[in-house]
C-alpha cells in the first residue's frame, strides 16, 4: 500500500537530530519559554521575512490570538465582520466566531480553490473589518488583489497560513509577510511538522506582537505584571527545540514536493480528472495535491483497490456542518461541488520514484 502519508518514514530523516535536540532540552531543565522556543522564533521570523515570530500552542490558538489582539488594542470590536473563504479547514472560521467576530463566507475560485476575488464586493458593509486570507493545500492566495482591495477598503489582512510554510511571492515575500498578521500551524502532517501540536504568529507590527506575546502567557511578557487577560497557548519548548531542526531542511523539503507536483501536472491525462491551477510554482508548496473528479468517490475507491491511499480534505462544508448550524442556509454551489469533488493524493518527500510511476499511470488510466 503506498500511504497517503508516513510519518514514521518522515521523520527517520531527522532521527539522530531531533535525539540530540531532546538530549540538549532535557539537560537544560528549562521547559517552559526557554531558549528553544525564543530561538526558534527568531530564526522562524527570519526565515518569513517578518519582524516578529511568537510562539504559540497550535494554528488555531495562532490565529484566534490574532484576533483577540486586535480587539486588545481596539481595532475590531464584538460583532465585527471578517471575510473568509468558505473553502477551508475548520479552525480558519473557529477562530473567528471564538473571538465574537462574525465570519462572513465567499466562495472560492473553482480551479485554484482560494477565495475568489471577485466575490469580495459582493459581502462588503459597514461593519466589515477583516479578511482572513487562507493559503490553502499551500499555494499563495491572490496576494496583490487581496491587498488592494482591504488598502481600499481600510480593512485588515490576516494571513492563514498553516498549509503554506514557506511559499513565495513573485516580489519574493513569503507567506506569513503578506498580510498584518499570519497564523501558522506546526501540526505534524504540515511541511513543517512538529512531533505534536505547535503553531506561531508572525507580523511586522510591533505594537500587536507585544499584545500576543502577553496574550499567549497569562497576559505578562516576562515579569509577574498582568497587564492584559490571556491565555495559556505557549510554544511548548521541546516542540520548538525540534521545529529548530527541521526548518532547516523546509526549502529542501518544499523544493522536493515541488518536483513531485510538477511532474504529477505534466504526466496525469485523464479526460476524468481535473487537475488543480498552479501558475508560479513558487507561490505553491504543495502541502497538499488535490485533484478534481465527478466521479470522486469511485476513483477514491479505485485507487485503494490498487494500493493508493487518498484523503478528502475535507469531506463536509464548514456551512452544512452541525456546529454552524446559523450558516446551513447558505447558498454556496461552488463550495459544495468542490467538497463532492475533491480528491487529495499522496505528495510528501518520502515517496519513491516508482510510487509516483505507480500513481501517475493508475490517474491516467482511470476511465
Ligand atoms: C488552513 C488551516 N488553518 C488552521 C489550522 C489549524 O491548525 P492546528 O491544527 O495546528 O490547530 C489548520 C490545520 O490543521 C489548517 O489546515
Amino acid at each position: 500500500m503506498i500511504n497517503f502519508l508516513d510519518l514514521k518514514k518522515i521523520n527517520a530523516e531527522f532521527d539522530s537530530e531531533l535525539k540530540e535536540a531532546f538530549d540538549i532540552f532535557l539537560k537544560s531543565g528549562r521547559f517552559i519559554l526557554g531558549d528553544q522556543v525564543s530561538n526558534f522564533e527568531v530564526e522562524f521570523a527570519n526565515y518569513c521575512g517578518a519582524k516578529y515570530c511568537i510562539g504559540v500552542s497550535n494554528g488555531l490558538d495562532a490565529l484566534r490570538l490574532i484576533f483577540e489582539a486586535y480587539k486588545t488594542i481596539g481595532v475590531l470590536n464584538e460583532g465585527d465582520e471578517i471575510i473568509v473563504p468558505s473553502n477551508t479547514y475548520i479552525a480558519s472560521i473557529l477562530s473567528i466566531s471564538s473571538a465574537k467576530l462574525k465570519p462572513v463566507l465567499v466562495e472560492p475560485d473553482v480551479n485554484t480553490y482560494n477565495i475568489d476575488v471577485f466575490k469580495l464586493e459582493s459581502v462588503l458593509t459597514s461593519k466589515t473589518k477583516a479578511i482572513l486570507g487562507v493559503h490553502l493545500y499551500g499555494q499563495l492566495y491572490k496576494v496583490i488583489e487581496l491587498e488592494r482591495f482591504c488598502e481600499a477598503h481600510g480593512l485588515i489582512l490576516i494571513e492563514d497560513a498553516a498549509q503554506a510554510h514557506g511559499a513565495v511571492f513573485l516580489d519574493g515575500r513569503k507567506a506569513g509577510n503578506v498580510s498584518d498578521a499570519a497564523a501558522f500551524s506546526f501540526y505534524p502532517t504540515k511541511n513543517l511538522g512538529a512531533l505534536g501540536d505547535a503553531g506561531a504568529i508572525t507580523t511586522n507590527n510591533s505594537n500587536l506582537a507585544d499584545v500576543i506575546f502577553k496574550l499567549r502567557n497569562y497576559g505578562k511578557k516576562t515579569s509577574d505584571t498582568n497587564d492584559i487577560k490571556g491565555y495559556n497557548c505557549r510554544l511548548d519548548e521541546l516542540q520548538a527545540a525540534f521545529l529548530l531542526v527541521k526548518l532547516k531542511q523546509l526549502d529542501f523539503i518544499n523544493e522536493k514536493r515541488r518536483r513531485i507536483a510538477t511532474f504529477y501536472l505534466n504526466n496525469i491525462n485523464s479526460n476524468q480528472i481535473i487537475l488543480p491551477e498552479c501558475k508560479d510554482i513558487k507561490q505553491h508548496v504543495f502541502h497538499l495535491f488535490v485533484i478534481r473528479s465527478k466521479s470522486r468517490n469511485r476513483l477514491k475507491e479505485y485507487l485503494f483497490k490498487n494500493g493508493v491511499e487518498t484523503l478528502i480534505h475535507y469531506p463536509i462544508p464548514i456551512h452544512l456542518q452541525k456546529a454552524y448550524s446559523e450558516l446551513n442556509e447558505l447558498d454556496l454551489p461552488i463550495t459544495n461541488k468542490l467538497h463532492d469533488e475533491v480528491l487529495s493524493i499522496p505528495l510528501n518527500q518520502s515517496l519513491e520514484a516508482d510510487e509516483i510511476d505507480i500513481i501517475v499511470s493508475l490517474l491516467s488510466n482511470f476511465k
